[in-house]
């Protein structure tokens, strides 16, 4: 059994959709949702999908080894991040090398770097009048964005797209995308 961790701080739909696409299939699960955020929507999406999830701060996941610890204790092969914000401590990343990954909403290494998430990202892409966007899968180190990149997929934007259009097709990509990126990294 390979055993995947998600970390999300907000909607989830991502988590909710990898967790998905591994019900069916026997040997690879979702064992735990972690967020830093208290009142993340995918708290509630890991209740009625039942996965247990871990609610933590700031200062225990920066600073003590709480959260290794329980992904070690798990038998974690797989970390993965969808749509989770903080910086990942050095600590985390030395105990998982090459076993993090992360998508962005974006063609890295455009849209990139601190504060680029979420709809940001989309409302700089339309406002910078892109032909194109699209999703960036790839492993993560201790800088925003900065990791090996294993996966691109990309859609147009029209000149009459909104930012929520773009966010609407990026996500259509990372439905299709990532949960098959995972189980080729696994
Ligand atoms: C996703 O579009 C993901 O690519 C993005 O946040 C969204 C989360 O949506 N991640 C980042 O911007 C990371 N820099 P979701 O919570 O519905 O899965």
């Amino acid at each position: 059994m390979k055993r995947v961790a998600v970390f999300a701080s907000g909607s989830g739909s991502n988590a909710e959709n990898i967790v998905r696409y591994f019900m069916d299939k026997p040997n690879i699960e979702v064992s735990i949702i972690l967020t830093n955020n208290p009142n993340a929507f995918v708290l509630d999406r890991a209740k009625s999908l039942n996965i247990p999830s871990l609610v933590f701060n700031r200062a225990d996941f920066s600073k003590t080894d709480k959260i290794v610890d329980v992904l070690i204790e798990k038998k974690i092969d797989l970390i993965v991040l969808a749509g989770f914000l903080l910086l990942l401590p050095p600590r985390l990343i030395d105990a998982f090398p090459n076993k993090i990954v992360n998508i962005h909403p974006a063609l890295l290494p455009k849209f990139g770097g601190k504060g680029m998430y979420g709809m940001n990202v989309h409302n700089a892409v339309v406002e910078n009048k892109e032909k194109e966007s699209g999703i960036t899968i790839h492993m993560v180190n201790e800088k925003f964005d900065d990791g090996k990149i294993v996966f691109q997929a990309k859609c147009v934007v029209e000149e009459s797209d909104t930012a929520e259009d773009v966010a609407e097709k990026i996500h259509k990509l990372e439905y299709e995308h990532f949960p098959k990126i995972v189980e080729q990294l696994l």
